[in-house]
């Protein structure tokens, strides 16, 4: 009797404690952590102002539950990243991550959001294999070879045979070099060579030296989005503009954040990829315009268009699961969506959790007297060729 007696009232206890908790599941925390400083500060600008106004639109709430968003600057660095995402687990019980700006970043977050059984929404990073770090990892930004085979193709069309190719030396850089040389060799395309440069602090001058020395048709670059600017004037101090070799790259490089500064030493840049601000669908025109009016002018890049349908997966699943937000629920309801976005038809892939999209060939080109990357060649529901190649 007395042990019958001392279970209820635990259980009451229980349900007492248990009481704010349940007021608190009104509530879903998501905890954005993004580089706001630091030389991928312009990631973190974009993808929390895109994140913001899909909020403003679609209003703070969803099967019946409040949307609160928490910003949080990692400054670029993992460790950071990792406390970050401890904290907001840990402290200010969010249930859902997303952000990082950079491939560690993702990958510092990996086992947090593991041990947690939440989701983590890659909308920034993209080397291929992050997606296999993590069951809880869904990503909405673009995978590295997603877009650099496609370059590839394309030169084998258009009459390049030689390629110098130069990327920042970590994850993405090494899958774009990676993706890129493979499809052109194969197609009979010539690599005279590799070139790597740091992520810190990266001097390009010596390395477009070497590359101008072998006289290539086009020198093939990626560098990660904030990086594109400082490439481009070495680019043209280096002479390479007049030398008659081609840049060529994937959309990194002319992001749309820094390209209507980047002067007309751009113009003719071809790069393939998945988001064009000048991408013409009426989603992407209304997007476009009110994110311009709401940030002060400012163009929206690949970042914000990850970020905004960072958001719009989140909504559509817990719509899918009535507001609840158990981590591996929302999981399978993010699996197979598909929905139209600004840059054009998307869906995650329900086997890899990976994103599947377009990916467009631009030009940079002129447009109103601004310089936009003007697509002119697409090619549909593109899967992320590192993982669609593994048997
Ligand atoms: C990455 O670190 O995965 C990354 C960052 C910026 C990009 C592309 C990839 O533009």
């Amino acid at each position: 009797m007395k042990s019958t007696k001392w279970t209820a009232r635990i259980g009451i206890c229980a349900a007492l404690i248990a009481t704010p908790a349940l007021a608190d599941d009104a509530t879903v925390t998501i905890g954005l952590i993004l580089p706001m400083t630091g030389p991928s500060a312009s990631t973190g600008k974009q993808e929390r102002a895109a994140a913001e106004l899909y909020i403003q639109q679609h209003g703070d709430a969803v099967a019946g539950k409040k949307i609160s968003l928490i910003v949080k600057d990692d400054t670029g660095a993992a460790d950071v990243t990792k406390r970050l995402a401890e904290e907001l687990v840990g402290n200010d019980h969010a249930k859902i991550l997303m952000g990082f700006g950079l491939t560690p970043l993702a990958l510092a977050a990996a086992p947090v959001a593991t041990a947690a059984k939440i989701p983590e929404i890659v909308s920034a990073a993209g080397t291929a294999m992050i997606t296999e770090k993590s069951p809880y990892i869904v990503r909405t930004s673009f995978t590295l070879p997603q877009s650099a085979a496609p370059m590839a193709e394309w030169c084998l069309k258009n009459g390049i045979k030689k390629v110098v190719t130069l990327v920042t030396d970590y994850g993405p850089g090494i899958d774009a070099e990676k993706w890129f040389s493979q499809t052109f060799t194969k197609g009979g395309g010539v690599i005279a060579q590799q070139i790597r440069v740091p992520l810190k602090n990266p001097d390009f001058a010596p390395f477009l030296q070497r590359a101008k020395d072998d006289a290539p048709d086009a020198v093939f670059v990626f560098v990660p989005s904030g990086f594109g600017a400082v490439f481009m004037k070495e680019f043209v101090e280096q002479g390479l503009d007049k030398s008659g070799i081609k840049l060529i790259g994937t959309g990194d490089v002319t992001d749309d954040d820094l390209l209507p500064q980047m002067g007309d030493a751009a113009l003719g840049v071809v790069t393939a990829h998945n988001y064009s601000a000048a991408h013409d669908s009426p989603e992407n025109k209304a997007f476009v315009a009110a994110f311009e009016k709401a940030n002060g002018g400012m163009r929206p890049n690949f970042m914000a268009v990850g970020a905004y349908d960072g958001m719009a997966l989140i909504y559509q699943a817990l719509e899918k699961t009535k507001g609840a937000t158990d981590g591996d629920a929302l999981i399978a309801a993010m699996k197979g969506a598909n929905w139209t976005s600004p840059r054009g038809p998307i869906s995650i892939d329900p086997e890899t959790r990976d994103i599947v999209q377009t990916i467009y060939v631009r030009k940079v080109e002129k447009v109103d007297g601004q310089l936009y990357n003007v697509e002119f060649g697409s090619i549909p529901a593109v899967k992320d060729p590192y993982k669609a190649s593994k048997p």
